[in-house]
């Protein structure tokens, strides 16, 4: 039996790593699934937990209000590293990009565990942007093992680093699994009545996450100008804003944004709600890695607000656009949007470059069977 001790802590991870511990279980007893979360994240993390019914086997329930990355990096370091000793297993497996994918990867390491990574070889090759997930991606390659980068783009980064293309598997990504897995549920408009019943149906909804490091501060306050000027001069518009926790980013979106009649500053929605929402919008802004992966799923083009993006596969086909923080230009580009100038929603779909929904079958037959057909 191949014992498999998955690790996670944040929204993302959890959202990308359900389908694979699915997959996982479903091949037991060859394997064995053991599930722990640091819980860098708490409410965020919970919401996804209880909505696919995952029971981790341990919880190391680290976040703290504001935590800053070292004393985050050196508690969950230490709690693993026991953690991992105990266990004993034959595989450690992260996802992403986030302090505890590089923590989890260091502690398997101290403990000479394999480790294997999903989404791997996602680069900006800028160390600062974004910060520090630019960081911790290229380490936990450094130790990684097996490497599942999601696409070509990302195979090719890590082929550059000179990582041994024996251990790279192209798989796609598992986000797509994860939409395809709730995609019945999406039709059923009574199911998001309560979370969503502030809607206007009368008005188009601009739909916007952000949460990036490297634009707290003055970009993220020229970002939330810009969208006040959109509902300023957008009646018929009703911007959507489920506020991301961290108090960074939650106090000054407030501040900025508060008391604005056609603004709903929410609390993070629940993942079915959110996605439903993707579904809706006529207008997606985001600095997020997963919005921009799960919108072209869903037939929707995305304002990037950032400089920079890992995920160049979405802006060169033409179905993602780089805005920066950059009020004109944020303005400029979704009032085009806004005007029914963008690909439709099936031109979009089809040139989605993010996977077809079988990742996480691909992931575990490379685990188990050492190889698979790659998705390319
Ligand atoms: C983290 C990841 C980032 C990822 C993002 C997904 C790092 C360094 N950053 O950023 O890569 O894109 O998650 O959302 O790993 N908070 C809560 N409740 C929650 C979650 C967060 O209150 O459920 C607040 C806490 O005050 C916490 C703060 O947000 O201290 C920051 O959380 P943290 O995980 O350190 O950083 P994120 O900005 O969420
Ligand atoms: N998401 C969610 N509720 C929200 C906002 C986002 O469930 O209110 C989901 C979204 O669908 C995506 C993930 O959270 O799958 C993205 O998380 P985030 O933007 O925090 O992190 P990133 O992907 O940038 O690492």
């Amino acid at each position: 039996m191949m014992k498999v001790l998955t690790i996670f802590g944040t929204r993302p991870e959890a959202i990308k790593l359900i389908p694979v511990i699915q997959e996982l279980k479903r091949h037991a007893p060859a394997a064995e699934a053991i599930v722990c979360v640091t819980s860098q994240h708490r409410q965020m993390l919970d919401q996804v937990l209880d909505l696919f019914s995952i029971k981790p086997d341990f919880d190391l329930n680290l976040m703290r209000e504001n935590q800053d990355l070292a004393s985050l990096t050196a508690s969950i370091l230490e709690h693993l590293k026991k953690l991992i000793d105990q266990v004993k297993p034959d595989w450690v497996l992260v996802q992403g990009d986030t302090t505890t994918t590089f923590s989890a990867a260091l502690a398997a390491y101290y403990c000479r565990t394999k480790v294997a990574h999903v989404e791997a070889g996602l680069r900006t090759k800028n160390k600062y942007s974004p910060f520090p997930e630019e960081i911790n991606r290229c380490l936990t390659s450094r130790i990684t093992d097996l490497h599942f980068p999601p696409t070509t783009v990302a195979k090719t980064n890590l082929l550059d680093e000179g990582i041994d293309a024996k251990s790279i598997w192209v798989t796609g990504n598992t986000v797509v699994d994860t939409l395809q897995s709730i995609s019945a549920k999406l039709n059923d408009e009574s199911m998001y009545h309560d979370s969503l019943n502030f809607l206007d149906p009368d008005r188009r909804t601009v739909l916007v996450t952000g949460h990036r490091r490297e634009s707290f501060g003055p970009k993220l306050e020229e970002i939330c100008l810009a969208l006040k000027e959109i509902a300023l001069t957008h009646n018929g518009v009703q911007v959507v804003y489920p506020v991301h926790l961290n108090p960074s980013v939650w106090d000054p979106v407030h501040k900025i944004l508060g008391g604005i009649e056609n603004i709903h500053l929410i609390y993070p929605l629940d993942y079915l709600s959110f996605v439903y929402l993707i579904k809706k919008a006529d207008l997606i802004i985001t600095d997020s890695g997963g919005v921009q992966e799960e919108a072209p799923s869903l037939g929707k083009y995305v304002l990037i607000t950032r400089d920079i993006t890992e995920r160049p596969e979405g802006v060169k086909a033409g179905i993602a656009k780089l805005v920066g923080a950059d009020k004109g230009t944020i303005c400029e580009a979704a009032y085009k949007v806004l005007n029914g100038d963008s690909l439709s929603p099936t031109e979009i779909q089809k040139r989605n470059p993010y996977g077809d929904g079988q990742a996480s079958r691909r992931i575990i037959e490379v685990l188990l069977n050492g190889k698979c057909k790659e998705f390319c």
